[in-house]
């Protein structure tokens, strides 16, 4: 199992979200983020001063999914998060070591994804 992180632009979410959700892939947590890449700062003039952001807005994206899943994931990220321009973003990956459904205590790959055959009602 891996955990997905990404760090995008707010506008990339939509045709991501709705990729994942069409792919099979709907549970992720996304979280309103301030961060910075390598430029470091962007200076723009506010009031006749010269005043450098150190921060940007960005979205984070946590998605777990089964190992052979990864890189559907990354690719369906890739595909609507690059513009081309600095400040795209960054993919990371790690390892999980174990999950855990907590209505029914069920664990490892089976609780990170939807079933295939599931039809259950948007709750959660
Ligand atoms: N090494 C890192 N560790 C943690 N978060 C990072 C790291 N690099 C980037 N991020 C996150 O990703 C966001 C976007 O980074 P960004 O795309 O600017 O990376 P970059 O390395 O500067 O690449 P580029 O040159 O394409 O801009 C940052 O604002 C930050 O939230
Ligand atoms: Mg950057």
């Amino acid at each position: 199992m891996k955990l997905v992180v990404a760090y995008i632009r707010h506008d990339a979410f939509e045709p991501i979200r709705s990729e994942l959700l069409e792919l099979g892939f709907p549970s992720m947590t996304i979280t309103d983020v301030k961060g910075s890449g390598r430029q470091k700062g962007i200076t723009e003039s506010y009031r006749g001063a010269s005043v450098t952001n150190y921060l940007r807005p960005k979205l984070k994206i946590e998605c777990a999914v089964a190992d052979g899943d990864v890189q559907t994931i990354v690719d369906t990220i890739l595909k609507h998060a690059r513009t081309g321009n600095v400040g795209d973003g960054k993919i990371f990956v790690t390892a999980i070591e174990q999950a855990y459904r907590i209505r029914t205590g069920e664990s490892g790959e089976e609780t990170l994804q939807a079933h295939p055959d599931a039809a259950e009602a948007v709750n959660g």
